[in-house]
């Protein structure tokens, strides 16, 4: 590869990978599956080794992704303010390097071999549990701390959310050392990870993508007596050497389960390379009865004092490496193949299968990606294909059965025209998709940025597929602007829409305009500009004008924006089209100033957890954001802290017997809104009961 190529492919990697990384560690909604993102690493590793003038110390390649939240951000779940401490961690809390190839767990012991030099070692294999990393401290037997793993010098405090986990001791037993530090992993079992979900759902709530996102956001969470309700355990797995006095790993844990502490029963000692592949050949199976995620197998050599020889890279020990499982794949036939215009243009063409189970759930669609992905699997209508899910919920192709192709099935043709309107694709070099270029012309574009636009981490504003169609059909709405121009005679003109919903969706196009700014760059669909982009974006700028006015150059000073990324801005704040719309927009009175923090607008509820319940005049997301705004805090279940149980529409009645018996109160809207100073409060007051939700945004 050339010098220019290099360098421009290492800058697009290192961007994708802190994208990702964040999305990974900080929203906990990953969007890529581990797979790929190691691909990319080791991609990018590749490129720095073979043009070390491009190699830099804050690469991702050198650093451990980080879970810490930007100063003041806000929890990704609750909405509520991060309210967690940070901390230093008394030794660098580093990651595994890792692999899927036996080849190289065969090369990691040929070295270990050479570097130690004829001295005897041994390898203990243990599960590598998938879930979020913490590192315990205890005083005198006494759990003092607990810190997440933060971006490896600093975690967040969350000592308070770790005592409410079940089997992690509050005092430690037997000949314990008067101060220990033991590193695990926070996991949440299936059990409760399905309860969870169910529960989230049941209450229009985002479910989480896999267990480990799960474990992870409950372990974040602002009220401690909410984590009690998760379910999350936690099993340990490293004493840094430099702590303890044992001669080896495998001596040090047995200890620390003697002291009372979780410790995995699963740990083996291996005395090579024949004894570790058995032992992953075992568990490649046996971990799908296992009650916890798990993602590979951690080999690590056993004796401290060999560790201490190899010592570590500034990423990850030189005595350790993860061996990853791929994931879970099924089997299934390709019925047909759709092809989806995406608010960007982009087409992707998606897979319908028949119906098929896979980890845990029925899978029925799958995405083909792009056009590339397609050639290179040579895949046809009625082959039978491999099914994969990777960090998030859309399953993917990842194969075909060659065995089962039948003689007659045909190569599908990717369409030259969109299928929507019509227009010949086009595809940018660089780019792995074909686009169509209509922007302003094809409704798919324009209904997908509607369905951006309101989308509930966007502006939230009431209002589904489904509504939107309705509004794009009836000429209502091409453009974000034109949804603040929808008068109630015009939506009690379309089909199905009564004074309530009405009401109710004009209430929440009211609320909107209280979105702080961050969201409402994010509302604007720039491209590559994700919701943390935004924030970030918010914070360094403090309003669009002066985010207009930036050079490129200027916009490559902001943190992680990359050459990709600040092109993408400029462009679209220089389009004349674009800028009409923000006039527009900020003439409905939308906010596009501010820092986005989150700034008491009263602290009217300070000091008070309360839990909401049932349907409001607003989204509940938004009540909560409204609880948050006057200094309290919006708590998940009703607990002996729970200082009011706020009560919409249909409640659950789980909760209203739990406030029953522990003496909790109940009020409605109409007091609860009584509370707070007026005119600080968006949305309608509380009128007759509002109806449900109209409809959900679902992809798949
Ligand atoms: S040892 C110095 N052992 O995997 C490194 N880590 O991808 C000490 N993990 O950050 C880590 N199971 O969160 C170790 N049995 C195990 C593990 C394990 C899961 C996690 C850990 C680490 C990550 C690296």
């Amino acid at each position: 590869m050339e010098e220019k190529a290099a360098k421009i492919r290492i800058d697009e990697l290192r961007e994708i990978l802190r994208e990702n990384s964040r999305r990974y560690y900080v929203d906990n909604a990953p969007t890529m599956s581990d797979f790929e993102f190691d691909a990319l690493m080791h991609e990018l590793e590749g490129l720095e080794a073979a043009f070390p003038q491009f190699d830099s110390p804050d690469s991702p390649t050198h650093r451990v992704g980080s879970d810490l939240d930007s100063p003041l951000g806000t929890n990704a779940e609750s909405g509520a303010r991060q309210g967690f401490v940070q901390r230093p961690h008394r030794y660098p809390m580093l990651s595994l390097s890792n692999t899927y190839s036996i080849g190289e767990i065969e090369e990691f012991a040929a070295r270990a071999d050479r570097a130690l030099d004829g001295i005897p070692f041994s390898y203990s294999c243990e599960l590598k549990f998938d879930g979020t990393a913490i590192c315990l401290t205890y005083r005198d037997g006494k759990l003092v701390q607990a810190l997440t793993r933060g971006d490896g010098v600093q975690g967040d405090d969350v000592t308070e959310n770790v005592r409410r986990i079940a089997g992690i001791p509050q005092q430690l037993r037997g000949d314990y050392p008067a101060d220990l530090e033991i590193r695990g992993e926070i996991l949440m079992p299936y059990e409760a990870f399905d309860a969870l979900n169910r529960e989230r759902e049941a209450q229009e709530e985002a479910p989480f993508a896999n267990p480990r996102n799960a474990a992870s956001g409950s372990l974040k969470l602002i009220d401690p007596e909410e984590v009690a309700h998760r379910g999350l355990m936690c099993t340990l797995y490293h004493i840094p050497a430099e702590s303890v006095t044992f001669d080896s790993h495998s001596q040090a844990l047995d200890a620390a389960a003697g002291w009372g502490l979780p410790v995995s029963d699963e740990r083996r000692l291996c005395r090579n390379i024949e004894e570790i592949k058995a032992y992953i050949d075992h568990w490649d199976q046996a971990r799908k009865f296992l009650p916890f995620a798990t993602d590979g197998i951690v080999i690590k050599i056993n004796e401290l004092s060999c560790q201490r020889m190899l010592g570590y890279t500034a990423k990850s020990p030189r005595w350790a490496v993860a061996y990853k499982f791929k994931a879970e794949q099924a089997c299934t036939e390709l019925l047909s193949i759709d092809y989806q215009v995406g608010r960007t243009g982009a087409v992707t063409p998606v897979a319908n299968l028949a119906p098929v189970q896979l980890s845990g759930t029925v899978v029925k669609r799958a995405t083909l990606n792009n056009a590339d992905q397609m050639a290179l699997l040579d895949i046809r209508v009625g082959d039978w294909v491999f099914v994969e899910k990777g960090g998030e919920i859309i399953p993917k192709i990842t194969g075909i059965d060659p065995e089962h192709r039948s003689a007659d099935a045909e190569r599908p043709i990717f369409p030259d025209r969109c299928p929507d309107c019509g227009t010949p694709l086009v595809k940018a070099e660089a780019e792995a998709k074909w686009f169509c270029p209509n922007q302003d012309g094809c409704p798919m574009q324009i209904k997908g940025r509607l369905l951006h636009f309101v989308s509930r981490k966007a502006m939230d504003i009431l209002a589904g597929e489904m509504t939107v169609e309705q509004f794009y059909s009836a000429g209502l709405a091409t453009t974000a602007a034109d949804l603040y121009a929808i008068s109630k005679y015009q939506l009690l003109s379309l089909e199905g829409w009564q004074d309530r919903s009405a009401q109710r969706f004009l209430d929440s196009l009211e609320a909107s305009k209280q979105v702080p700014f961050e969201r409402v760059l994010y509302a604007l669909g720039i491209r590559y500009v994700g919701e943390t982009t935004a924030k970030t974006l918010a914070r360094h700028f403090g309003d669009i004008d002066s985010l207009a006015a930036a050079t490129q150059e200027q916009l490559l000073e902001v943190g992680d924006v990359g050459e990709v990324i600040a092109k993408s801005i400029w462009e679209f704040l220089h389009a004349p089209a674009h800028l009409e719309q923000i006039a527009r927009l900020r003439a409905a009175g939308l906010r596009f100033e501010g820092a986005g923090q989150d700034v008491a607008v009263s602290e009217a509820l300070a000091g008070k957890t309360i839990v909401i319940s049932g349907n409001f005049s607003i989204s509940r997301d938004q009540m909560k954001e409204l609880i948050v705004a006057h200094g309290g805090k919006a708590g998940a279940s009703v607990s002996a802290k729970t200082a009011f149980l706020l009560a919409g529409s249909k409640p659950g009645p789980e909760k209203l017997r739990k406030c029953e018996k522990l003496g909790i109160p109940v009020i409605d809207e109409a007091a609860f809104r009584a509370m707070l100073p007026e005119g600080k409060q968006p949305g309608a007051p509380a009128a007759a009961a509002p109806e449900p939700a109209v409809e959900e945004l679902t992809l798949f």
